[in-house]
């Protein structure tokens, strides 16, 4: 019965395995208790509001944000197409790793971003999770031009995942609602992890890297990345190391980020974009500065270097 869910499915909390009755999975070892519905079946083990709140209280922000643009963009006409929530990349002169070009395609930027992210990596025929995979959009991207064996995208926001069950079209893809530092998965069950412009949200950054550590093959590769603060930089490869995370690509792509966000200003203001339809009534506060406009806080955080957007690969070596 598991395996209609997924074949290496564990207990987010323990790792001990799990059985399947109606509308419920259960750990045989803890006894978590994790539910299945219509649109969408969630990992997230609730104890942990009670014994971890302060972590918890960033996560639940996050799925909070994360639904009220869900809603906004649903009630905005353009729900069908917004399938990437991250600030894209453009070209510019400095050194491209993609292999492959998108052409003129509709979020352009956002897969621009994502190519880039791969680089030179052999995705075709591996077993691929993106965590933090928000509506889907890098899960089509990575199913389109590089054919891998298998796709799982995980996310704790429960009304991306059902927009993501909602458009998805079968197959070896896998959706499920969970916390990218208690993956749900058993040990080496991956060849690739993705992770886009999602990190900094979870309080735990060391334990989300042991995490990426469990889940992948020995010579697996982690498509990492972030927006952090400059000076925090070093302090994050050394806790990639310490996890066992060797690097083997790190680039400040900031530049090419920030002409990103130029181009997309234009859309994202616009009377069906982002900025119009989200911030007035909802809980995310100032939404330029979630989108980085230019002028926002962030953006001009970026502009003087003190954030930096990183791209990273790094290998698994034993
Ligand atoms: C900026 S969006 C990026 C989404 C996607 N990677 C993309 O490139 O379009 C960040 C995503 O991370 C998710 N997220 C935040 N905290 C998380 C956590 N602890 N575990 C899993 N996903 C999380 C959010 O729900 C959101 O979908």
């Amino acid at each position: 019965m598991l395996q209609h869910l997924h074949p290496r499915l564990v207990c987010s909390s323990c790792k001990g395995a799990l059985v399947q009755s109606e509308a419920l999975l259960q750990c045989c070892s803890c006894n978590a208790v994790y539910t299945i519905d219509d649109t969408y079946v969630s990992m997230l083990d609730r104890r942990e509001q009670v014994d971890r709140p302060s972590g918890w209280n960033r996560k639940e922000a996050e799925i909070r944000d994360y639904s009220e643009i869900s809603q906004s963009l649903a009630l905005s006409g353009i729900g069908r197409f917004a399938t990437f929530l991250n600030y894209g990349y453009v070209p510019h002169g400095s050194e491209q790793h993609a292999v492959i070009e998108p052409g003129d395609a509709w979020n352009r930027n956002s897969i621009k971003l994502l190519l880039e992210t791969v680089g030179r990596t052999v995705i075709r025929d591996r077993q691929v999770i993106d965590i933090g995979c928000g509506r889907g959009g890098n899960i089509a991207a990575l199913s389109k031009y590089f054919k891998p064996l298998s796709i799982v995208g995980l996310d704790i926001c429960p009304a991306n995942i059902a927009y993501c069950n909602a458009k998805s079209r079968g197959g070896e893809f896998w959706y499920l609602v969970g916390d990218a530092e208690n993956i749900p998965f058993a040990d080496e069950s991956f060849d690739v992890v993705l992770n886009i412009e999602s990190a900094h949200a979870y309080p735990d950054r060391s334990r989300f890297y042991e995490e990426v550590h469990r889940i992948m093959r020995v010579g697996g590769v982690f498509l990492y990345t972030e927006l952090m603060p400059g000076d925090q930089v070093a302090q994050n490869v050394r806790l990639l190391e310490e996890a066992g995370l060797s690097v083997i690509r790190d680039q400040d792509v900031t530049s090419n980020v920030l002409l990103s966000c130029d181009e997309n200003a234009k859309q994202r203001t616009g009377t069906q974009g982002i900025a119009s339809n989200v911030g007035a009534g909802t809980n995310i506060g100032d939404i330029n500065d979630f989108i980085a406009l230019p002028g926002s806080k962030k953006y001009e955080e970026m502009k003087a270097g003190t954030r930096q957007y990183r791209m990273m690969n790094l290998v698994k070596r034993s």
